[in-house]
């Protein structure tokens, strides 16, 4: 059977602390299969690999968020590394560069993304590419690291239709969330109708980005639903087509198949 693929979430957040495992352990009766949590900072990480530990179906990526890049250095960069040597761990990310809220100078953030790029292809993994109020940086540094052992999803894609094109064309992924359910969000629609099915993935980031009509609410992989429909609405194919082919290009994405 066809199931949901969240393949971003941050189930490790606080927001969580109080029923994680409740909410955890009610995805695959709303259909949820597979979840992809991903570190934003250390201890997200480490959380992360807790998580892989204790559930399943749950896999997870190592990475430092642009805002967190403060904590880097050789030494836990060295502990990242050894991160992505575990079994499911199955990306590098988030990273990318955040101008929105700034918390670190852009020459450091672009440093850590550098460096987290390189680690994804050292390691042989996809990579997780975070990327608010600075899409000219962000394509510059992907068209730069851009090879055939370079594959990255741009997460809670937010870039121009043109950009997006151009991501599409390098082979890369495009992040769908609760975004797409908003009312004004029409460059995001443009996106959705026009790349092909294959290149989408579906993702959460929950406990953020809730798609209406649950915005501004905690959120959760069960919502991933509203937002296959909304996808299934612009592209005039179904629900249950969009499920099915997110979940085939997740597995492919972050390979997988071949450990099933
Ligand atoms: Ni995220």
């Amino acid at each position: 059977m066809d199931m949901i693929f969240d393949s971003h979430a941050h189930y490790d957040d606080s927001a969580f602390d109080e029923d994680r495992e409740e909410v955890l352990l009610k995805l695959a009766e709303s259909g949820v299969g597979t979840v992809v949590n991903v570190g934003a900072s250390l201890e997200g990480t480490k959380k992360t690999m807790e998580l892989t530990e204790r559930y399943p179906f749950v896999y997870g990526s190592a990475g430092v968020h642009p805002d967190e890049v403060g904590e880097l250095n050789e030494d836990t960069f060295a502990w990242l590394r050894d991160q992505c040597g575990q079994e499911k761990i199955v990306a590098v990310g988030e990273t990318g560069l955040d101008y929105y809220w700034k918390k670190e100078p852009p020459e450091v953030q672009k440093k850590w993304f550098l460096r987290q790029l390189a680690l994804a292809k050292e390691q042989a993994l996809p990579v997780i590419v975070h990327s608010r109020d600075a899409a000219a940086d962000t394509m510059e540094i992907l068209k730069q690291e851009y090879g055939a052992q370079l594959s990255a999803v741009i997460h809670c894609c937010s870039c121009s239709p043109e950009m997006a094109r151009e991501y599409v064309g390098m082979g890369f992924y495009l992040g769908i969330g609760g975004v797409v359910t908003f009312k004004n969000a029409k460059k995001l629609k443009e996106i959705v109708k026009e790349t092909p099915l294959q290149n989408l993935l579906l993702e959460t980031d929950c406990p953020y980005l809730s798609p209406a009509p649950f915005r501004g609410r905690r959120n959760d992989s069960r919502n991933l639903t509203f937002i296959a429909e909304a996808v299934a609405e612009l592209r005039g194919i179904s629900r249950e087509e969009v499920i099915r082919a997110t979940e085939e290009n997740a597995m492919r994405f972050y390979r997988l198949e071949r450990r099933a």
